[in-house]
């Protein structure tokens, strides 16, 4: 099957050009001018792209499909959550396995293997979260490294449930230092946290909005430089998810100018939404996340750091909970409010409209962090990120004019509300291919089932310097 995009602006992390492409089963054959008229003739199909920019397919390396969290699950599941990101011009997602406390890594790998496979749309590798870190679990890094699963997450955060003290995250460290693993932070000082936490309750603040005041930037900013020092001390790289208080960017820059491998993802909730979306009574609920939204200037900060490249790449962290039967388990404490948001399907247009459109960031520079930069940190490079000769079919063909508004009602993640609800976007991705194969035309899903197929991801090590 050779499919033929043609007429468009190819928009790539090093610059844009107009060119046509054609694809050659699964991957990208030619990428040039012309190639209607010569490779390009007897295409079994070809896409019309005028006006529009052909990208590398969008690739979240943070979703939590079905994660047990805060007593209940993450509503999407690999299938329902797959087919968002879609819509929505992801074409790869890497989710996280967990690691139950007292169960082995491979108990939790083996049961989100089973979850995600024969239902995904899109292509999706995994990250493995470490509850507990001891010389079985250690060894276990070593086998998931070798089979494509080389990257940890752990958690300063979350005491009794998935929170690792310094020991044990120094231990995980010295161990990538062995086998080229990297680890993941969710960099927030927990205990500082849970004791701020109690004193808002016992002093009657129950409401959602508090779960944004506990949880001082100060906290994430400590944590972060925590971390990295603590990798610097192991002579490994860290990743700092979910960034999202200016004190912890301040902690990476300062860490990245001194020759630290630091490196930092934030989300779209903490460059658009505030920490005044936590008010409004229990409806603040449904903006409840950790790390917390933060008031209007980290994410003013945020957007130099994206721009600046003191943070590498956009992820969403969705991580899906219905506000009627799920949210509502916190209702009178905060603290029960099962943690984390939709996003998984709007990404890439928040990132546009608000970055492009709005002037923080070219679009080269959008195509970076949504694609090109996770796909080099994250060990998929050039075989995703790239529209180039031998890469992945994976494109889309992106309208930078066309503008819709986002809402709960027409949205495909399977959750009852959204946090960006009647805003109006520009950019929408028309046509979606994942290895060649269309599966999203004209915001019609015209994909299966399954087509999504396991990643196996190396650690790209010499990516993971500092320049
Ligand atoms: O609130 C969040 N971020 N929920 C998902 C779990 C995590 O910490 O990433
Ligand atoms: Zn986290
Ligand atoms: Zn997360």
């Amino acid at each position: 099957m050779r499919t033929l995009i043609h007429g468009g602006t190819v928009v790539t992390a090093n610059g844009s050009h107009a060119a046509d492409v054609l694809i050659n089963g699964a991957t990208i054959a030619a990428v040039g001018r012309g190639l209607e008229a010569t490779g390009g003739d007897g295409a079994d199909k070809t896409i019309d792209a005028s006006g529009k920019y052909v990208i590398p397919g969008a690739i979240d390396v943070h979703t939590h499909m079905e994660l047990p969290f805060g007593g209940t699950f993450a509503k999407d599941t690999f299938e329902t959550g797959s087919r968002a990101a879609a819509w929505g011009g992801t074409t790869t997602i890497v989710d996280f396995a967990v690691q139950s406390r007292g169960k082995s890594l491979r108990e939790g790998l083996d049961a989100c293997h089973a979850k995600a496979e024969g239902t995904c749309a899109i292509d999706y590798g995994f990250h493995m979260i470490m509850s507990d870190v001891n010389d079985a679990t250690l060894a276990e890094m070593d086998a998931l490294v070798a089979e494509g699963v080389p990257t940890f997450k752990l958690f300063t955060a979350y005491p009794g449930v998935f929170f690792s003290d310094d020991g044990a995250i120094f231990r995980a460290m010295q161990q990538t230092a062995k086998n080229g693993g990297l680890i993941m932070m969710h960099a927030e000082n927990g205990p500082a946290i849970d004791v701020v936490a109690a004193q808002a309750v016992a002093e009657g603040k129950t409401d959602p909005y508090y779960h944004g005041v506990v949880r001082y930037p100060i906290f994430e900013g400590e944590a972060t430089n925590r971390v990295i020092r603590l990798a610097e001390a192991a002579g490994v790289p860290v990743y700092i998810v979910h960034l999202s208080a200016k004190e912890a960017l301040h902690s990476v820059r300062v860490a990245r100018d001194r020759g630290s491998a630091a490196f930092a993802e934030t989300c779209p909730q903490y460059l658009l939404l505030t920490l005044d979306d936590l008010g409004n009574g229990f409806e603040g609920a449904k903006f409840v996340c950790s790390p917390p939204l933060r008031p209007a200037d980290h994410a003013v900060e945020l957007w130099k750091g994206l721009a600046k490249d003191d943070l590498q790449v956009v992820s969403t962290d969705h991580c899906p909970f219905d506000f009627v039967g799920q949210k509502d388990l916190g209702k009178g404490d905060f603290r029960k409010v099962p943690n984390g948001l939709p996003g998984v399907e709007n990404r890439v247009d928040l990132l546009h409209d608000a970055g492009v459109v709005g002037g923080h960031i070219t679009r080269e520079r959008w195509v970076e962090l949504i694609s090109t930069a996770p796909a080099r940190m994250f060990g998929l490079y050039p075989r995703k990120g790239a529209v180039a000769v031998g890469s992945d079919a994976d494109l889309v063909v992106y309208d930078p004019a066309a503008r819709h508004t986002i809402s709960a009602s027409t949205h495909h993640m399977n959750v009852d509300y959204s946090c960006y609800e009647g805003r109006e976007v520009q950019g929408w991705s028309t046509v979606v291919l994942s290895r060649g194969k269309t599966i999203i035309e004209n915001g019609a899903y015209v994909g299966a089932k399954g087509d999504g197929r396991f990643l196996r991801r190396a650690v790209s090590q010499d990516y993971l310097k500092v320049s």
